[in-house]
């Protein structure tokens, strides 16, 4: 099985080439000054003060969530139609996940019911701007609030989004990103924290390098000591969570592009819009909603009937999705719901789980090859390989 068209490509140039092979060629490897305008050139794009390189994406959930201090005997309220490490961040810090449903056309949180969620032991708020599409920020600001809980974005599938004109991420108490190699720009590893507050950007920085101080509180302090031998002082416990001065370098040109790799995102998803028009049996993603800007992650159909009138199961969807890899075209199964993992089968916040609408549309859905550069070419090929293999398979 051959797969001629993958279902994500990192879009490398010689931009990014020659910035990685210029760090290369010092000797400064690691925390040097790509880490610091990297950092500088994220905060920026947001209007933020501050922001946080990390290792990952998950690393930047879990430095977050123990930078606000959420701990054993909270809830924190997060959705379950999401990538797996969003809850798994939270049992990290000993805190419980409480998932809650979505909205069917957002896919994100739904306000109402994350309301209905709150309890006396709920603590955070981590919504998910799930492929690209803002949540509806000021209702969970509101809810976060008026409920005294700490609201967390998770926009690593949405760098450049907005919502009101405003980016996603720069709504929370803190915000993390992604750059795996599928994400909009990457840094073949790494994420984000977006902050605005001094303290905890300096936590944050402490708690990524193993829980030394930040280079800022290091230098307010006017130690004496020898440089050398602060390097193993640890004020508290902390991890690696450090992005190197290679990926760091990456991240600057590719953030650099991001403007030009977001339109390059769109035209792709109102290609695939126009193209999919004619197929029946199929629900494409909302392209245009109020006060959002979409930033293309992923393109996700949803599978909506197996034939006239008849219900679909997950067993269509796989068999679709199996036969389009047999021809050639990947796709992906976005997203599995976290209480329905094998890792997640059986916990308690598993089994509390009402989630309906997660459950109905997860069994649906499909992601089609979506990179910056694919071509009309390939997209028309997916597209006619998709209403093949969905007659076919429909028989
Ligand atoms: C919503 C969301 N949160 C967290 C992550 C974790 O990021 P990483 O893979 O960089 O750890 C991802 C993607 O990978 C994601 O899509």
């Amino acid at each position: 099985m051959t797969i001629r068209i993958p279902l994500s490509a990192p879009d490398i140039t010689d931009a990014e080439i020659d910035a990685v092979t210029a760090v290369l060629r010092t000797s400064r490897l690691s925390l040097g000054p790509e880490l610091e305008a990297f950092e500088r050139a994220v905060a920026a794009y947001h209007s933020i003060p501050d922001a946080v390189a990390v290792s990952s994406g998950t690393a930047g959930l879990h430095l977050a969530l123990l930078a606000l201090g959420v701990g054993e005997g909270q809830e924190v309220i997060v959705p379950s139609f999401a990538f797996v490490a969003v809850a798994n961040a939270v049992l990290q810090v000993r805190a419980t996940p409480v998932f809650v449903d979505i909205d069917p056309v957002t896919l994100n949180l739904d306000p109402a019911l994350v309301e209905e969620a709150i309890t006396p032991r709920a603590r955070a708020i981590l919504v998910v701007h799930t492929f690209g599409v803002p949540a509806e920020m000021d209702r969970l600001q509101e809810i976060a609030r008026r409920h005294n809980l700490v609201l967390i974005e998770d926009a690593c599938e949405a760098i450049g989004a907005e919502y009101d004109s405003r980016k996603a991420g720069s709504f929370g108490d803190l915000a993390v990103l992604g750059f795996y190699p599928n994400k909009q720009i990457t840094t073949g590893e790494g994420g984000c924290v977006l902050v605005r507050n001094g303290e905890l950007a300096d936590r944050l920085r402490s708690l990524r390098n193993q829980g030394r101080l930040s280079k800022r509180k290091d230098a307010a302090q006017e130690m004496e000591r020898d440089p050398a031998a602060r390097w193993f002082e640890h004020e508290e416990i902390g991890y690696n969570y450090r992005l190197s001065e290679l990926a760091a370098a990456l991240g600057r040109v590719q953030l650099d592009r991001v403007d030009e790799i977001l339109a390059m995102r769109r035209a792709a998803a109102e290609r695939y819009q126009s193209l999919l028009e004619t197929i029946s049996d199929l629900e494409l993603p909302p392209i245009a909603l109020p006060r959002r800007s979409v930033s293309w992650f992923v393109y996700v159909v949803r599978l909506t009937a197996r034939g006239p009138g008849s219900p679909i199961d997950s067993g269509f969807r796989d068999r679709v999705q199996v036969q389009l890899a047999r021809r050639g075209v990947a796709t992906g199964r976005y997203f599995a719901p976290i209480h329905q993992q094998p890792a997640w089968y059986g916990r308690p916040s598993s089994v509390a789980a009402k989630v309906p609408i997660t459950e109905t549309i997860a069994q649906r859905t499909l992601a089609l090859p979506f990179f910056n550069r694919i071509t009309l070419a390939q997209q028309e090929e997916v597209v006619a390989t998709l209403s093949l293999t969905m007659q076919e398979c429909k028989r």
